[in-house]
């Protein structure tokens, strides 16, 4: 979900999306053929894969649990403030944390059992990673929830990688780093000191599926039709001053924060948690009461839970000042050693190594005549780009397209930022790959070069 810019898929509508097949085949850029080998699993390709070799370089990388590093430190700083404040009387923590779990997982997990409807814009093909039509790289941590809480948890901690197609700038990267959580009460415990009271409306019947209401359905911002005010309540308050919490354990009891009203498929009423950085708003997590049909779904009874999401990038780019999501991602020595998580309470400022110089390079081609230009995803162009270029690609920007008046031939035009991230590239290098990049778009997808 998310840093200073990276958006939750799950609110964000793009408006092209409609890639027929012909085309996203022809765009589907340098994907791995026939068999895909992933973790020893063998997986066909079909009309729906699309990952690419360069993606599958990020698989196992595990940046998020290696020592001393920035993303490894906010995922300590977070599972260490939920096991602080939730503890039994003998101080064990009431949360367990999964964070191995494989980033392949099926389209029904990352989907369907969190009621994300099957015409749902966040599972576009020029959004997701797909293995096949049946198999994807996660986009989210959620993916996890209806097996973790069908095995009989009820709070846990998901912590991994997630996958999203997506533009190229200092703040999105197609792989980054979730926090996912559950935590489900039972009637009996939400309720101790008010026996009177019940989580489920007199009328609701918890065995009928229909009368929940299907997720289109959920737009009251109060409740779902089955809960009681009163149960709603006592979990939002609990999951919000939770939440408020934990931002101000990493930022500071001075944090400015607003709740904002937001829509998931998975919860109702969701919200989203801004807070207050450097003069704006910033959305940091989605979270909310979870459907009831989820929880029936994996037979937990007369409960009531909250879930959340967050991105561990836009948290630590903020808290150590780090100005572009690459270098989280950076081998280099200069940037790792001046992390240390022997003291998870000391504030480090990232300073930068040495801001090495920009070269930027425009691209334009006229498409093929019989494709037409709302066919066109940029996120294809996008991954060509990183498969060529790798992570020196630092921003593609679409920033002209127009229709020929008199051939009705269409033209787009790119420019493509490169910068290394720890020494200057040198004009013939970036001359040489731009022009791979011209030549493979030319071979690929039949584009002609103005
Ligand atoms: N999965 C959501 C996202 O990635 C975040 C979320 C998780 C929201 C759980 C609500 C509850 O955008």
């Amino acid at each position: 979900m998310l840093c200073a810019k990276q958006k939750s898929i799950f609110i964000n509508f793009k408006s092209v999306k409609c890639l027929s097949n012909v085309f996203s085949r022809l765009l589907s850029t340098q994907t791995v053929q026939n068999v895909i080998n992933l973790n020893n699993n063998k997986y066909e390709s079909d009309d729906y894969s699309n990952l690419t070799p360069k993606i599958m370089s990020y698989l196992g990388r595990n940046i998020y649990l290696q020592k001393n590093h920035p993303l490894s430190m906010m995922r300590q700083k977070i599972i260490k403030y939920f096991y602080q404040e939730y503890s039994n009387p003998k101080g064990t923590p009431l949360f367990s944390v999964y964070d191995r779990l494989s980033p392949v997982v099926s389209t029904k997990q990352n989907f369907d059992y969190l009621l994300i409807p099957p015409n749902h814009p966040s599972r576009a093909k020029s959004d997701c990673y797909y293995i096949n039509r049946e198999y994807m790289l996660r986009g989210h941590c959620t993916a996890h929830q209806l097996d973790l809480l069908r095995s009989g948890l009820d709070n846990f901690l998901i912590v991994g990688d997630v996958y999203r197609r997506d533009e190229i700038d200092s703040t999105h990267f197609p792989v980054f780093h979730q926090v996912d959580a559950v935590r489900v009460v039972h009637n009996d415990k939400l309720f101790k000191n008010n026996p009177d009271l019940e989580i489920f409306e007199k009328e609701f019947v918890n065995n009928d599926i229909a009368a929940i209401g299907s997720s289109d359905k959920c737009i009251d911002q109060v409740k779902q039709p089955c809960h009681t005010v009163e149960a709603v309540k006592l979990i939002e308050h609990e999951m919000k001053n939770v939440l408020e919490g934990m931002v101000k354990a990493i930022f500071g009891k001075t944090l400015k924060h607003r709740w904002v009203d937001a829509f998931f498929p998975f919860t109702q009423p969701s919200w989203e948690l801004e807070i207050f950085h450097k003069g704006k708003w910033v959305e940091i997590l989605g979270a909310g009461v979870m459907r009831n049909q989820i929880l029936k779904r994996a037979g937990v009874d007369n409960s009531i839970g909250y879930a959340f999401g967050l991105g561990l990038e836009r948290l630590a780019m903020i808290l150590y000042e780090i100005p572009d999501i690459r270098l989280f991602w950076s081998k280099d020595s200069g940037f790792l050693n001046q992390f240390d998580e022997s003291d998870l309470k000391k504030i480090f400022k990232y300073k930068p190594v040495s801001q090495y110089p920009q070269c930027a390079n425009d691209i334009s081609f006229w498409l093929p005549t019989e494709l037409p230009i709302e066919a066109f995803s940029p996120n294809d162009f996008y991954d060509l780009v990183r498969n060529i270029a790798g992570d020196i690609a630092e921003q593609v920007t679409l920033y002209d397209k127009f229709t020929h008046p008199k051939t009705g031939r269409n033209s787009l035009c790119f420019r493509i930022v490169y910068r290394h991230m720890e020494r200057t590239l040198t004009q013939k290098e970036v001359n040489e790959i731009h022009s791979n990049i011209g030549k493979s778009i030319v071979d690929k997808y039949g584009v002609t070069i103005r």
